[in-house]
């Protein structure tokens, strides 16, 4: 018996809803941990595209109960859109099939207000947030001052907290941020009507996590974002405000760890940022434009252009150590197609010193200059290729030589949008 985590191994959009996707065949449960409505899980069904940010990838398959786990800041608004949105196509049907934990915590509108009035005010120094509320909503949580659904559901604790947060939001919204304020009527009965849809969902996850492993079904634990915008690991403070790592499992999910037996690595074969922050394989001319067009690089979530550069060594080494990846899925290696030569960086220098470990300043990363490792590359395009010996020689060459440099065993290579455009390795569940 095995429980997988799933989790992002450069700076986000590494096609994590698409193996999650994949590898719920196998699993029973799938959980999301952390983040909230920041991230943007694409998935291609029978050519049909669903683009899930809260709700784990999970959902596009029957009988399979998907969680929101106390890690987890959610925008309940979102949430019941998502929902809507998803029954409409047919999934999600049965309300058994979601629960969300009681200790999660609350996007309220202030969060939102004040992650965008922020934003506005950093100007060229902005971290370029999805503006959804994250930053502000984790650091109420940090600061003992979070709103949780299980205060949602208590009538009296919600308008008492509520109003406390309120009075003292409204003050920095107007004074400091030179914002409108917010009135606390208003979101009182938004949210109170967001209660009386989403109480049945609501429930003490890592109980009823604990009662199913020891049961033994399988669970898949779903990340979002990626290692490298981890709030203590990734490039702070270009980060998201969560731990998108393999510890955030654990608090965000509450289970420990001797539940994770697998952990598999998103990474693509390339790499994209999208936001602000160091970068250091970042291609700013016609090679850059060559990748986002050929992988569709723009943000799920915001729409935003993604940042591509070539693959990094430093960075999926970092999340290898980290995370204690037990292998690691290849996405996009389609996308390398027509290209005459491919780099790969694997190592910087940086203020006259070779970095072979990601650094923690961001002064060094900025200033970061790729050593590059050159590769031949292939003309032929790779959608149909089911097993490594389809691809060309060159393509398993480049395959084999990143497994090489991160010092970790490929499992899947992904080679198009669809569920069926994909060679699988190994199966983590088994
Ligand atoms: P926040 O999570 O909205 O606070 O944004 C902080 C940083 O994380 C910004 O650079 C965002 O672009 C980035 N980010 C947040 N969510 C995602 C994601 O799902 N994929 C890629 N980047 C993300």
């Amino acid at each position: 018996m095995s429980n997988v985590a799933v989790i992002g191994a450069q700076w986000g959009d590494e096609g994590k809803g698409k193996i999650v996707d994949l590898f719920t065949h196998d699993a029973d449960i799938v959980v999301r941990f952390q983040g909230g409505n920041n991230a943007g899980h694409t998935l291609v069904v029978n050519g049909e595209k669903t683009v899930l940010h809260l709700i784990p990838s999970g959902a596009l398959h029957s009988h399979k109960l998907c969680v929101i786990g106390n890690g987890v800041v959610v925008d309940p608004g979102i949430l019941l859109e998502e929902i809507a949105g998803l029954r409409k196509k047919g999934y999600l049907c049965d309300d058994a099939l979601l629960r969300i934990s009681d200790a999660a915590h609350l996007i309220m509108p202030y969060h939102k207000a004040i992650d965008q009035a922020r934003e506005r005010l950093r100007g060229k120094g902005k971290i370029g947030t999805t503006g959804r509320g994250i930053g502000p909503a984790y650091e109420d949580k940090v600061a003992r001052t979070g709103i949780r659904f299980i205060d949602l559901l208590d009538a009296t604790t919600f308008r008492d907290k509520l109003k406390r947060n309120i009075e003292e939001k409204n003050i920095y919204l107007k004074a400091i941020l030179k914002e409108k304020t917010l009135d606390f009527k208003e979101i009182y009965d938004a949210y109170r009507g967001y209660r009386d849809e989403l109480e049945k969902y609501v429930t003490n996850t890592g109980v009823m996590l604990d009662r199913e492993i020891k049961a033994g079904r399988k669970v898949l634990f779903e990340g979002a974002q990626g290692t490298l915008l981890d709030v203590d690991h990734g490039t702070y403070p270009y980060v998201t405000s969560s731990n998108t790592v393999i510890g955030g499992v654990c608090t965000g999910a509450g289970v420990g760890p001797r539940n994770i037996q697998q952990v598999i690595g998103i990474s693509k074969a390339y790499t994209t940022r999208v936001g602000s922050g160091p970068f250091p394989t970042e291609l700013k001319g016609p090679e850059g434009e060559k990748l986002k067009q050929e992988g569709a690089e723009f943000g799920a979530t915001t729409g935003r252009a993604r940042r591509c550069g070539w693959f990094d060594a430093v960075g999926v080494r970092h999340a290898v150590r980290i995370n204690g990846l037990t292998g690691i899925a290849l996405t996009k290696l389609d996308v390398l197609t027509g290209f005459k030569k491919i780099p790969i960086c694997t190592a910087y220098r940086s203020g006259g010193a070779l970095y072979e470990e990601f650094p923690s300043s961001v002064k060094a990363l900025k200033n970061a200059e790729p050593v590059l490792e050159e590769m031949e590359g292939w003309n032929e395009p790779l959608s149909k290729a089911r097993k490594l010996s389809d691809l060309p020689d060159n393509a398993q060459r480049y395959v084999r030589r990143l497994e090489e440099i991160v010092q970790t065993e490929i499992i899947l290579v992904s080679v198009g949008p669809g569920r069926e455009e994909t060679i699988l390795l190994k199966n983590p569940f088994v």
